[in-house]
């Protein structure tokens, strides 16, 4: 397996927000993560991303025990998460931005970024010099994404890309979305839009007040009664 996440627990403080949470990521695949606000999703992601302090559980990546490291270091390991809101600095240009994004790269390394992420998102390339925070929402989001792909990561994590978005301009990022799995990248894409994201997926896990509570191909996740009564109206 490429990331397997066994029997993990994730803590603010005294409250406890996943419960025992196993997960299994082989290279290439996209898999989605699907839930309500507040059952643990961006938590789940933050506990790979090594932002959350108190963990229990192993996170292994390749083969070697990645919790509980710091967020620079998971980034060099090859994982890089685009985080829910976008996050992006409104007053730094959008080079500037996607600089930030290369940090743990030599400057010899960025032209390539810029390559890659102007090709995959050409209107970024237009507004290589304008202030991130004149973007439309749906340009934001390319950029975060952008800025995500300049740390060049193996396993790429989403965190709800279609937040906000126009349904043209949501498919759009879904459809760049399967553009980066072509390139080789595994995607972790978490996402209350449950039609789009089970539709992309190679599998889904459904999470419930932190815990796991189904998990199997996209295909059939779409077609489960759990996910039809609670998450498929959503779209
Ligand atoms: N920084 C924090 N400090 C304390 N509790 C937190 C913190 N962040 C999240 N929580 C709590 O942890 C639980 C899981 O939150 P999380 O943000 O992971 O949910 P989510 O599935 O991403 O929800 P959403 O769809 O609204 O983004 C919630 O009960 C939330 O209130
Ligand atoms: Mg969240």
């Amino acid at each position: 397996m490429f990331l397997e996440i066994n029997h993990l627990d994730a803590y603010y403080g005294r409250l406890q927000a996943l419960w025992d949470v196993s997960v299994a990521i082989d290279k290439g695949e996209i898999v989605a993560l699907i839930g309500s606000n507040g059952a643990g999703k961006s938590t789940f992601l933050k506990s790979i991303a090594g932002s959350i302090r108190r963990l229990n559980g192993e996170i292994l990546f390749d083969g070697r025990n990645i919790a509980g490291l710091r967020p620079d270091k998971v980034v060099r390991a090859g994982i890089v998460m685009s985080p829910e809101g976008r996050q992006v600095f409104p007053r730094l240009s959008v080079q500037e931005n996607l600089r930030i994004g290369g940090f743990v790269h030599k400057n010899s390394d960025l032209e390539a970024g810029y390559e890659r992420v102007y090709e995959l998102f050409p209107i970024l390339k237009e507004r290589a010099s304008q202030a991130a925070g004149t973007l439309s929402g749906g340009e934001q989001q390319m950029l975060a994404i952008g800025r995500a792909l300049m740390g060049q990561p193996q396993l790429l994590m989403l965190d709800e890309p279609s937040l906000g978005l126009s349904p043209l301009f949501t498919e759009k990022i879904f459809e760049l979305i399967m553009e980066i799995q072509k390139q080789g990248v595994t995607i972790i894409l978490v996402e209350q839009n449950a039609v789009m994201a089970l539709s992309i997926a190679d599998r889904g896990y459904i999470i419930k007040n932190g815990h796991v509570v189904e998990s199997d191909t996209g295909a059939k996740l779409l077609e489960s009664p759990d996910v039809i009564d609670n998450y498929l109206g959503r779209a």
